[in-house]
């Protein structure tokens, strides 16, 4: 079973916390890949079970880039399909779950079943997806692989 995890990413820092989601649903039993937005790999994406969008934190919301790219969504047939949201920003009142918010909303405007990766999975909780904060010192990537992991055992659970 596969899954991709699409990311925007300016400075790197969005690119690295999706490599490292896309290594904890490789792990949790989900081949994964990550692509940039613009260099998607197409029969991949549409042979995912889960396809999961990340964003950085522009002006407390997903950046315009990840905007344009989540009303294209329709044409990679992901109606169905397991999403998730992640997002990066500089504060942790900086609008991150705003951002998360808007993938999720066009994950299910096209048709896509949503989870969070959490509240209920125990520690660490993720409430709306996993997070990058510039300025808190915190081990993100362990939380993302976490939650790579989570997704994992849910993409298994409705497909598998
Ligand atoms: C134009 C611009 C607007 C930003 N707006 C916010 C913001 O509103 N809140 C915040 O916490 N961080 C903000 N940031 C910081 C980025 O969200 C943060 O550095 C992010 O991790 C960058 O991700 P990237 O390296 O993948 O591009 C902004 C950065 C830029 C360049």
């Amino acid at each position: 079973m596969k899954a991709t995890v699409v990311y925007v990413s300016k400075t790197g820092i969005t690119a690295s916390l999706a490599e490292k989601i896309a290594e904890g649903l490789t792990e949790g039993g989900v081949e994964a890949k990550a692509f940039s937005y613009h260099d998607i790999d197409m029969d991949w994406m549409t042979e995912s079970k889960t396809v999961i969008i990340g964003t950085p934190t522009y002006y407390t919301d997903a950046a315009a880039d990840t905007t344009a790219f989540l009303e294209t969504l329709g044409k990679y047939g992901v109606a169905g399909k397991l999403g998730g949201a992640f997002a990066t920003a500089q504060y942790a009142w900086g609008g991150n779950e705003m951002a998360m918010m808007n993938i999720i909303m066009h994950e299910m405007f096209f048709g896509m079943l949503v989870y969070s990766g959490g509240g209920a999975a125990g520690n660490p909780p993720i409430h709306i997806g996993p997070i990058k904060i510039g300025s808190a010192d915190y081990d993100w990537d362990a939380l993302a692989v976490d939650y790579g992991k989570r997704m994992a055992a849910e993409t298994i659970k409705l497909f598998g």
